[in-house]
């Protein structure tokens, strides 16, 4: 087992070829996305995309364990991030770390991910000195959607300063990289190029120093909508459809099971 890029190494590749990541859930979609991807994030889209979830606010501490530990067994070479649920943080630096902790002794996540730009910097300098590497996640963030009336592009116009000031304060507070969503690209650029570690867009520029999208919207999994920023790679959830409507069919005119599928009355030869 090949050792997992560490924090530090996503750290340096500021400014260098771009990370490559992507959202997982499942032990076999990680081991899918291990060979090509330098990270893997554990995402509280989970809550979204496999649980039924309308929004991400209701994902609790052992979803987020429990989907970790899946998608750590499916990892050999991708570094583990795992997102810190909403309520898990906010409280207090101590009550971050608690949690924190927990996640990383469970699932052995390299690192967390918590949503604030200002607001947390304190909570984040708190968990790096005690060991947490945080990856931060400012512009949209969807955990604070009551707050911000609607999934919208932030920082245009007069908020570009202070998008820029929270990107800014999780860089100082010790975060190694941080995730920029949904804002003006040429904002993303302004960002990418003041902040000393790496900015990972999502609904941000391809100039950013990674990507990032949530598998099921770039397979085309999760279909009850599509953000301008998702690119579809695929359609496995027309796929799927296809393929059950298929065996629906194949099972109501006795097509399946075939010959190949059923056992005989002997046991083949040297066979128990
Ligand atoms: O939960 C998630 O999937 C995320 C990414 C979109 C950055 O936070
Ligand atoms: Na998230």
């Amino acid at each position: 087992k090949k050792t997992a890029p560490m924090p530090d190494d996503i750290r340096a590749r500021k400014g260098g070829v771009p990370l490559v990541s992507l959202t997982a859930y499942t032990t076999p979609m990680a081991q899918v996305m291990d060979p090509h991807c330098d990270f893997v994030l554990v995402g509280d889209s989970v809550g979204m995309v496999l649980h039924g979830l309308p929004s991400t606010l209701g994902v609790t501490m052992e979803m987020m364990i429990l989907h970790g530990q899946a998608v750590a067994r499916g990892l050999n070479r991708a570094m583990m991030v795992v997102d810190m649920p909403f309520g898990s943080y906010e409280e207090s630096p101590q009550q971050a770390f608690r949690n924190a902790a927990r996640i990383m002794a469970q699932t052995g996540a390299g690192a967390v991910k918590l949503e604030g730009g200002v607001t947390m910097a304190e909570t984040i300098g708190f968990l790096v000195k005690r060991g947490v590497p945080v990856m931060a996640h400012v512009g949209l963030t969807p955990q604070s959607i009551n707050t911000l009336g609607g999934y919208k592009v932030q920082g245009r116009g007069a908020a570009a300063a202070a998008l820029m000031a929270d990107a800014r304060a999780v860089a100082d507070a010790g975060a190694f990289a941080v995730v920029l969503e949904k804002v003006p690209a040429s904002l993303a650029d302004t960002v990418t190029a003041a902040v000393p570690i790496p900015t990972i867009g999502i609904g941000a520029s391809a100039g950013c120093d990674g990507q990032i999208l949530v598998v099921d919207d770039m397979l085309g999994l999760f279909t009850a909508f599509k953000a301008k920023f998702v690119k579809r790679y695929a359609t496995l959830g027309a796929d799927a459809g296809s393929a059950v409507a298929a065996y629906a069919e194949d099972v109501r005119a006795r097509r399946f099971p075939g010959p190949e599928h059923v056992f005989g009355d002997a046991a083949p030869e040297g066979k128990a």
